[in-house]
C-alpha cells in the first residue's frame, strides 16, 4: 500500500522513518539533480514576442536589463532562462538587501582573518616574511566576478534592487558605465603585482594585476525590482526596461503545461480559472498556482479548503 501522503502526523505519533521521500517538483531540484534536469529537460520560460525583443535589444546594446513586475511574474527566472538558452554558465546571483553596498558586490576582504593568521604564524615562530597570502582572504562578489575578462559574457542577476539603499543604483551606474573597478588592498601592493584571488561560484582562483579588474565584454546584467522604490532618471536612462505583466489564463495554462506536461495542464483548467478569479481580488503569484497543480497531480488527496490555503494573498491587507 502506498504510504499516507501525510508524512507528519503530530499528536503523540511515535518517531518513524519516511519510507520514500516525495519526489521534488521539477523547479525544486538542487545540485546534481538540478544539473541533470537542465541537461535532460530544462525548465521552460514563457515570454511574449514583444518582451523577448526587449531582452534582445538589451543584449545587442550591452546594457543592463531592468525588469519590473509583480511578485512571481518570472523576473528572476528570466536571468536563468537567458543563461541556460545561450549557454552562458551559472548565473551570478546578487540578492540585494537594505545593507548591500557596491563594495560587497565587487569583493570582500577578510582583513581580520588575515591578521589572525599572521599572528598565529608569528607565535608558531615560523620564518619571518611568510605573511599569509592576501589572495586567500580576498574574494570577488557576483558583480566583481561578472566583470572579469572572459570570452563570453556571464549573466549577472542583481535581484530586487529596490530593497537596497537609495544610493546603490547610482553607485552601480558608475561601474556599469566603466566596466572596471579597483581593489585598493591589491593596488597598494604596487604596479605589476599579480595576486590570485577567489571568485564567486568557483573554487579556483584568478590572477589580478595592479589591483585592477576590467571586463572585456559587458556581462548580461538582469536587474529586478518589485517596484518598492523608484530609481533615479540617470539610472533608468542607462538601462533597457522590461515590465513583465501577469500571465493571463491561456498563458498560465501554457506555463503549467510546460512545467508539468500536457495531461496535467489539461486537467488543471478548473484550478487555473479559479486562480485567475481569485487573483482579480488579491495578490497571487504564478508559483502558487504551480504548487497547487503539482500537489493535485501527484496524487495527494487534499480537501479543497486545505488546498485553498496555497492561494493566500501575498498582501496582508487583502487578507483582512
Ligand atoms: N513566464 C514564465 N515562464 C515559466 N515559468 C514562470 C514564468 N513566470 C513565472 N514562472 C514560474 O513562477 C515562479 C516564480 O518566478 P520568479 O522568477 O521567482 O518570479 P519573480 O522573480 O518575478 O518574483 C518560478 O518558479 C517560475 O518557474
Ligand atoms: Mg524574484
Amino acid at each position: 500500500m502506498a504510504q499516507d501522503w501525510r508524512l507528519f502526523q503530530g499528536g503523540d505519533t511515535r518517531p518513524h522513518e519516511v519510507q520514500t521521500w516525495p519526489p521534488a517538483p521539477p523547479w525544486r531540484r538542487f545540485g546534481d539533480d538540478a544539473r541533470r534536469r537542465d541537461k535532460e529537460r530544462p525548465l521552460p520560460y514563457l515570454i511574449s514576442d514583444e518582451d523577448r525583443d526587449v531582452v534582445n535589444m538589451a543584449l545587442h546594446l550591452h546594457r543592463p536589463l531592468l525588469v519590473t513586475g509583480r511578485p512571481g511574474t518570472g523576473k528572476s527566472t528570466l536571468a536563468h532562462a537567458i543563461a541556460r538558452e545561450l549557454m552562458l554558465g551559472e548565473v551570478l546571483h546578487w540578492p540585494v538587501n537594505s545593507r548591500s553596498t557596491l563594495t560587497e558586490g565587487l569583493y570582500s576582504y577578510d582583513a581580520v582573518g588575515r591578521l589572525r593568521e599572521a599572528s598565529l604564524k608569528r607565535r608558531a615562530d615560523e620564518t619571518a616574511g611568510t605573511e599569509p597570502d592576501i589572495g586567500d582572504y580576498l574574494r570577488l562578489g557576483a558583480l566583481g566576478t561578472a566583470l572579469l575578462p572572459a570570452e563570453k559574457p556571464r549573466v549577472l542577476l542583481v535581484d530586487e534592487l529596490d530593497k537596497g539603499d537609495v544610493d546603490l543604483p547610482n553607485d552601480l551606474l558608475t561601474v556599469f558605465e566603466e566596466g572596471e573597478f579597483e581593489i585598493p588592498e591589491l593596488a597598494r601592493l604596487g604596479k605589476g603585482e599579480t595576486v590570485h584571488v577567489q571568485y564567486a561560484g568557483s573554487r579556483e582562483k584568478v590572477g589580478i594585476t595592479s589591483g585592477w579588474v576590467s571586463c572585456s565584454v559587458f556581462p548580461v546584467v538582469v536587474i529586478t525590482s518589485n517596484g518598492e522604490r523608484e530609481f533615479p532618471p540617470a539610472f533608468l536612462r542607462r538601462c533597457v526596461r522590461l515590465d513583465l505583466k501577469q500571465p493571463d489564463e491561456a498563458q498560465l495554462r501554457q506555463i503549467v503545461t510546460m512545467h508539468l506536461g500536457e495531461e496535467v495542464g489539461a486537467r488543471a483548467q478548473e484550478l487555473i480559472a479559479d486562480f485567475v478569479s481569485r487573483r482579480n481580488e488579491r495578490e497571487l503569484a504564478t508559483d502558487q498556482l504551480l504548487n497547487a497543480v503539482r500537489l493535485r497531480s501527484s496524487g495527494v488527496r487534499v480537501d479543497q479548503d486545505v488546498l485553498d490555503k496555497l492561494f493566500r494573498s501575498l498582501n496582508e491587507v487583502d487578507a483582512q
